[in-house]
């Protein structure tokens, strides 16, 4: 915070004593400063406009204007007030009509002390961060060193079938992929069920529905902020702790902020639900491989064939999956030769069965940290290169004159052109 400057905060309840409590609870905060208080919803817009809060603490039932319609109008007029709603409304359903209308943040009636101050903390760093970060063209190193935005890699890691793998493989590829001059981004797109932070034992302080919250306005100093840190080094963007935030965002901001995290990762890592929805489409669209997993089982192979089919019906390039096979045992009795040949498509690569995989997600550590060299993980390495090398630029051709006859139409794009 620039010296002297204070976080000012402006509290929104018809209730008398309630917008006390809350004043008391904040008078002896130093660096917060409360610089107004309103009884309805419309005198908090007017409120809002004049003093130009960095945070309101926003009752949701007022007479004249309720706290979901002045979040709306307050986000439009002065977009660096960063809206906490307060309410005794634990109602999933209020919660997302405010966090659609632009609301950061919610607190339960009646917040503890340490939790408000918190709250209005990190609100305001957030909205510091949005405010402070020119719009991003050439962006800075840790050591102030600059660099040209890259050109990395989407990979999303789908399967037909649940359960077969995805996050298991997501996280280990993170840990091959991540060296200091390759930085990769793991992203959680299972925005109902998200696994990545119990699989990589990380506390969420926030999620990704920001990042996608904010696709149109993202900067590489927002995007960092909202990311957490593995200790191998890699960025990883949680999914949000509880499911109904999922229908916050939609698949444009989704596509968009993937995007832009390609300009700042060289791999961009993302994790599926195995359901086509909207926000996966838009995901393979901006992918540069999809990593289609299955496992070596009937039910596997019949979702894998109607996933290729599918791809195939909406022009898809198919060179940009590679199929691989997870928990290959040969005393399953089907080989990756018989499926291969029931596909159409080879499969690129197959990491055996392996009990510790069980363990090393009960432990949150991926098993290719430490274990370098088990079947699994020399597996593992060898499908990392083969995705790296199959992501490589290809050599420079000459440009083809003639167009071969009988040659697939140029793919469409899957999701919104
Ligand atoms: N190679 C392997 N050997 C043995 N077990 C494995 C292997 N890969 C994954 N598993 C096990 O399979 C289970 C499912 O793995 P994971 O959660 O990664 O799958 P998923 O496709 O992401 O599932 P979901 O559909 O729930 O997102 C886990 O219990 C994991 O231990
Ligand atoms: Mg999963």
């Amino acid at each position: 915070m620039a010296a002297g400057q204070k976080i000012g905060v402006l509290i929104v309840d018809d209730i008398a004593e309630t917008r006390e409590n809350i004043r008391k609870l904040l008078q002896f905060e130093a660096d917060i400063e409360v610089v107004g208080t309103a009884k309805t919803g419309k005198e908090a817009v007017t409120l809002a406009r004049e003093k130009r809060p960095h945070v309101v603490i926003m009752d949701i039932n007022m007479p004249d204007m309720d706290g979901i319609t002045a979040t709306e109008l307050i986000s439009k007029d002065v977009p660096s007030a960063q809206i906490v709603i307060l309410s005794v409304q634990s109602d999933a359903d209020y919660l997302r009509r405010a966090m659609m209308a632009g609301a950061r943040d919610f607190l339960t009636k009646p917040p503890s002390g340490d939790e408000l101050i918190s709250t209005i903390r990190r609100a305001y760093e957030i909205s510091r961060l949005r405010t402070a970060a020119a719009p991003m063209q050439i962006a800075v190193g840790p050591g102030g060193q600059t660099f040209a935005p890259l050109e990395g890699k989407i990979i999303t890691v789908y399967s037909a079938k649940g359960g077969v793998g995805c996050t298991t493989i997501a996280s280990n590829l993170a840990v091959a992929l991540h060296t200091e001059e390759t930085r990769v981004a793991l992203v959680d797109c299972n925005l109902q069920f998200g696994d990545l932070a119990v699989f990589l034992n990380l506390k969420p302080q926030h999620s990704v529905i920001e990042l996608f919250e904010n696709a149109e306005t993202l900067d590489g100093e927002f995007a960092a902020s909202v990311a957490t840190d593995h200790s191998a080094g890699f960025k990883v963007f949680l999914g949000p702790p509880t499911p109904e935030q999922a229908d916050i965002v939609n698949a444009a901001q989704v596509k968009k902020a993937l995007e832009f995290l390609k300009t700042r990762y060289a791999y961009v890592i993302v994790d599926t639900p195995s359901a086509l929805t909207e926000i996966v489409l838009s995901a393979f669209d901006v992918s540069d491989k999809i990593v289609l997993v299955a496992t070596p089982d009937i039910p596997a192979i019949k979702d894998a064939r109607i996933f290729f089919d599918v791809i195939d019906a909406l022009n898809f390039p198919a060179d940009r999956v590679m199929f691989v096979l997870n928990r290959v045992d040969k005393r399953g009795g089907i080989t990756a030769q018989n499926i291969q040949e029931s596909i159409k498509h080879e499969v690129t690569a197959q990491l055996p069965l392996e009990e510790r995989v069980l363990f090393s997600i009960n432990s949150g550590v991926p098993l290719l940290i430490g274990n370098r060299s088990l079947p699994f993980s020399m597996a593992m390495l060898d499908m990392a290169n083969k995705l790296k090398a199959g992501l490589a630029p290809a050599p420079e051709k000459e440009p083809a004159v003639v167009e071969e006859k009988g040659k697939k139409p140029a793919p469409r794009r899957l999701f919104g052109g």
